[in-house]
């Protein structure tokens, strides 16, 4: 049995709600509390129904005080854990009516943007403290050292440019999530992107040693897209695999047809940046768009890496409605592949 007269309104309300009399019994329980909470609970006390004993004490004090009173109520099952904001509002002749808010989604959120906090800083703090240190030998023990002065400088102005990328990669991030909803609508060509990436990246692979090559059909490929973000995405793809993969001495950019892909449910067009390098273990793949995540964060940060680079290109294909699929075998290199709706 549930909500009753005078408590059958109840019924309509989304959030779970449960009633109390003056000596803490049940008197009404709406249909999302008994989803909640369990059948057949009008009538029992409610320590029998709520079992947890801050919601209970807030019960309790609600009705000593006759005041409004706040309590969490955590509900797990397997997989998941809800979190609730539990509210005891006094009724009018003695009682209780005890709502649930389920606050899940600001606690994650909220735990997200404390962890991005954490990250960002953490980041910054390194160069900061290194250039804090060579600034305070320079003043100290090495005053007067024109040689020691000239190497700390270099060092310097290299960890100021690594804050500046980071700054400039959240910036870019942050630009992009914000568009993210909003479907790009110019016609692109897809070679001619590739080209530029190309172009761009010559003198970056060339001092790695690298080859990068264009493979595959060059007749034009037109999508809808916005250039400049695509430009990005291969331009960090390609990066990433002469960074990390260079050792195999060769990254290639292939396109191909893909007549109907089975998760975007259409015809797409696939690009490939391949490398040849050390590739990483599979256990890696579905974290690295996260930000900040690296496999070897070491070497990432050896060559200026911040670890946003993936997570830019994740939410500038997610815009585009498209996908990244990531493939990679320990020393054989990694494949990361974009598949774009096509037309
Ligand atoms: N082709 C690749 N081969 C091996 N590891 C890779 C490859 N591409 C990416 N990774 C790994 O994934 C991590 C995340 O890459 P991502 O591009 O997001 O960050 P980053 O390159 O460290 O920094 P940023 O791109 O912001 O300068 C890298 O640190 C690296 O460990
Ligand atoms: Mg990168």
């Amino acid at each position: 049995m549930t909500a009753q007269p005078p408590f059958a309104i109840l019924s309509a309300v989304p959030m779970p709600i449960v009633v109390t009399d003056a000596r803490e019994r049940v008197l009404a329980v709406n249909p999302p509390a008994t989803e909640l909470l369990g059948k057949n609970q009008v009538g029992h006390h409610v320590v029998t129904v709520i079992r947890q004993p801050p919601v209970l004490h807030a019960i309790s004090e609600c009705l000593g005080q006759g005041l409004q009173t706040e309590a969490r109520y955590v509900q797990k099952d397997h997989v998941h854990e809800t979190l609730y904001r539990v509210i005891c509002t006094p009724v009018e002749g003695g009682g209780v009516l005890v709502s649930f808010q389920d606050v899940t989604s600001q606690e994650t959120a909220g735990q997200m943007r404390r962890d991005f906090v954490a990250n960002v800083s953490h980041e910054l703090r390194t160069p900061l403290t290194s250039i804090q240190g060579f600034i305070e030998t320079l003043q100290g023990p090495a005053r007067g050292d024109a040689a020691a002065a000239e190497r700390f400088l270099a060092t310097m102005a290299k960890e100021a440019e690594r804050m500046i990328r980071l700054v400039s990669d959240l910036l870019s991030l942050s630009q992009v999530e914000g568009e993210e909803r909003i479907r790009p609508t110019e016609r692109v060509e897809l070679h001619g992107i590739l080209k530029s990436v190309i172009r761009s990246l010559g003198p970056v692979a060339d001092a790695a040693g690298v080859e990068m090559a264009i493979e595959g059909g060059t007749e034009e490929l037109w999508l809808r897209g916005d250039p400049d973000q695509l430009v990005q995405v291969f331009t960090n793809l390609a990066e990433n695999a002469v960074k990390y993969g260079g050792d195999g001495g060769k990254v290639v950019l292939s396109v191909h047809d893909v007549a109907r892909d089975p998760i975007l449910g259409r015809g797409a067009v696939r690009v490939d940046v391949r490398d040849f390098g050390q590739g990483f273990d599979e256990m890696h793949t579905h974290r690295l768009t996260e930000r900040f995540y690296r496999v070897d964060s070491h070497r990432s940060r050896a060559v200026g890496g911040t670890g946003l680079g993936l997570a830019i290109v994740k939410h500038i294909v997610n815009r585009h409605k498209g996908r990244l699929r990531i493939e990679s075998e320990i020393g054989k290199g990694s494949c990361f592949s974009v598949l774009l709706p096509a037309g």
